[in-house]
């Protein structure tokens, strides 16, 4: 199990999907066009990491613009959590893409297998989970498979609630030291991850662009916002701040945002590295 729910998936994708950033996007889907009008009509195939229950493919798919070169994009989602590959499997099936849901444990880097064949390579909400070895791995890999890369929703470490609370800072500081704790890749980069991975690829030679895609709630998104806080409460809990000062703080979020008065923000970034 990796912890991250279909339910808590569902419930940030309307957020996520507004926070995307719209210029980068827009620099790594026209590079994708420049590959398949090179290569005539054969499909366009790409890798997501991480995939949760698809909602790179969903969120990319509009964009990508392929139907007008009559090129199909066949999506390989790799993901490891078996509940969320049944999810994704179903949702990809529903909403009539063409995708293969690969059931494979990425902490050791990608093996050959997953990237046979693939034009491109995504990930949203993944990149701050890993180290910075395996963030270094990556690049290498795709570097020597010449591919693109598209990372998505980076968390980076701002966080704030408005209205604000003194309490804020101690949660804030106990999810960006909850972040840096290992998630099965070695010690995660968690905020520091689109810095490292942004001067990496450009060592690597690739040019990037990048920028910020950062969530902003709606005071209706009340599931959302509950979850969010719920969290952010248990990173404190476990950094080991006052408990009832946590329970305070939590109670007083949850009569706000049931009384749809409490807006989150969540500093993102994304980037794209395309090769030269
Ligand atoms: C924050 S979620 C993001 C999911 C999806 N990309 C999205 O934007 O909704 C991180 C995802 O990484 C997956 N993950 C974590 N560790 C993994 C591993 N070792 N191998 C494959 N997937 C992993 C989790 O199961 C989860 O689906």
């Amino acid at each position: 199990m990796s912890g991250f729910s279909g339910d808590w998936l569902a419930a940030r994708e309307p957020a996520d999907l507004r926070a995307r950033n719209a210029d980068v996007r827009a620099a790594f889907c026209a590079h994708l066009r420049e590959i398949a009008g090179r290569r005539g009509n054969r499909p366009l195939r790409v890798l997501d990491l991480g995939a949760g229950t698809g909602a790179t493919m969903r969120a990319l798919s509009p964009h990508l613009g392929m139907p007008h070169l009559g090129v199909s994009v066949r999506w390989r989602l790799a993901e490891h959590d078996p509940a969320l590959i049944a999810l994704a499997r179903d949702l990809a099936g529903r909403d009539g893409h063409e995708a293969e849901v690969v059931d494979a444990d990425l902490s050791r880097g990608l093996s050959r297998d997953l990237i046979a064949g693939v034009d491109a390579v995504t990930t949203s909400a993944f990149l701050d989970l890993v180290s910075a070895g395996w963030i270094d791995g990556l690049a290498e890999t795709l570097k020597r498979a010449g591919l693109p890369f598209l990372a998505m929703l980076t968390y980076d470490g701002r966080q704030s609630l408005d209205p604000e609370h003194p309490f804020d800072e101690t949660v804030r500081a106990a999810m960006a030291a909850h972040q840096g704790g290992d998630k099965g890749f070695g010690a995660a980069l968690g905020p520091a991850a689109h810095a490292h991975a942004s001067a990496r690829f450009r060592g690597e030679g690739y040019r990037v662009v990048e920028g910020m895609s950062d969530w902003q709630a709606r005071p209706e998104e009340r599931a959302f916002q509950t979850m969010l806080v719920e969290g952010w409460a248990q990173a404190a809990r476990e950094t080991g701040a006052g408990a009832s000062e946590v329970e305070n703080w939590l109670a007083l979020r949850l009569t706000q945002i049931a009384q749809a008065r409490l807006v989150a923000r969540v500093g993102h970034r994304d980037l794209a590295a395309l090769p030269g």
